[in-house]
């Protein structure tokens, strides 16, 4: 008789600062997810510092393991699989946490398979509650082919993506990465690592139409991007730099985030603006997504739907809890990616 229980995949994430083990079912069900974030050990150095960063996946791995195969022995369902980050990513945390979750498929004698980094933030849409019902395969035959926006701290670029997560680069920026923008706009500002989700909460101390007014008048100059296509966002970190300069007593004023925040909004909105223009006619999707860290901002997700009502086309983004580094995206990358992507060695710098 087969066997009616769920299969699922373990997953593991290391590549940067966040260390977490997620199950993953089949139908797309987060069973649980242990994750344990080292943002304020590296607080204190103004970002990560590798070998900092590999101690402490070492350090806090066992104890997420146990937990973790706890929770499985608990659970009623078939392991299927275990899967992890091999990059791209910090070399030092990506060997600690793809040798655990490999010796582990050894002893579980289950299958392994290496996932991309940001395959996971691009199979993150498909975690969304509201396509249940349907397998992560069925959820990716339905959303893809899409455009992806991937927006963290080591990269912003737009993409062509397909049911089996190939993807075609369409543009990608010169320079900084947006989630790179708000990280070295914070330390300008003397705001704590990291610097997204900093600057968003002092921007949303800007709440009355007299505060929106005033913070409009701190509206910092776009930068011009370098071609037609693609996004910049040193020019913007130079500008920051020279407002401050300038006007210090604006280094605490939350009207000053709210214009840092809009400007990096609005950069990336010209830029999907731009890449639609020059690939529409061939990639003829009406579907677009947004993943990575910034997708979290909720300044972005509200332009991003204005955007969308106006362009006509459908856009998703993922739930909040998975749009930063975790294993769930992890797990639903090797659901549905092509065999050919699964990666035999972590690397620090891998295409996609
Ligand atoms: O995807 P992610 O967790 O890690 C990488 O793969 O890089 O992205 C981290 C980036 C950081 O630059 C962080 O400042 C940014 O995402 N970020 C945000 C927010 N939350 C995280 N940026 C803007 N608003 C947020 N709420
Ligand atoms: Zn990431």
């Amino acid at each position: 008789m087969k066997d009616q229980r769920p299969s699922a995949i373990l997953a593991f994430e290391s590549s940067c600062d966040e260390t977490a083990i997620a199950l993953v079912e089949e139908g797309g069900r987060v069973v649980f997810q242990h994750l344990s974030s080292q943002i304020e050990i590296h607080r204190k150095y103004g970002g990560v510092v590798p070998e900092v960063a590999s101690r402490a996946h070492f350090a806090v791995l066992d104890d997420l393991l146990s937990r973790s195969l706890a929770d499985l022995a608990r659970w009623d369902g078939r392991l299927v699989g275990v899967a992890a980050t091999k990059g791209p990513g910090l070399i030092g945390p990506l060997i600690v946490g793809s040798a655990c979750a490999e010796g582990l498929s050894l002893s579980k004698a289950v299958s392994f398979a290496g996932v991309h980094h940001l395959r996971g933030h691009l199979a993150s849409v498909l975690l969304d509650e509201s396509l249940a019902g349907a397998t992560l395969k069925e959820r990716a035959e339905e959303l893809f082919p899409a455009w992806v926006v991937l927006a963290s701290g080591g990269h912003t670029q737009v993409m062509a993506v397909e049911k089996d997560l190939s993807c075609r680069l369409l543009a990608e920026t010169a320079d900084d990465a947006a989630g790179e923008c708000f990280d070295k706009s914070a330390k300008l500002m003397g705001l704590p690592y990291p610097g997204g989700p900093e600057i968003e909460r002092l921007a949303m101390l800007v709440t009355s139409p007299p505060d929106l007014e005033r913070a409009r008048l701190f509206s910092l100059e776009l930068p011009r991007p370098r071609s037609e296509e693609g996004f910049s966002f040193s020019g913007l970190k130079t500008a920051i730099r020279l407002k401050l300069q300038k006007h210090p007593e604006r280094l605490e004023d939350p009207a000053f985030a709210w214009a840092v925040q809009d400007a990096i909004c609005e950069s990336l909105v010209a830029g999907m603006k731009r890449a639609y223009k020059k690939h529409a006619p061939s990639f003829p999707s009406k579907t677009w997504l947004f993943c990575g860290g910034v997708a979290a901002n909720k300044t972005l997700r509200a332009r991003l739907e204005m955007w969308a009502a106006r362009e006509r086309v459908v856009l998703r983004v993922p739930p909040l809890k998975y749009c930063t580094d975790n294993a769930a995206m992890i797990g639903a990358a090797a659901w549905v990616q092509a065999p050919q992507f699964a990666l035999a060695s972590c690397e620090a710098r891998i295409p996609l």
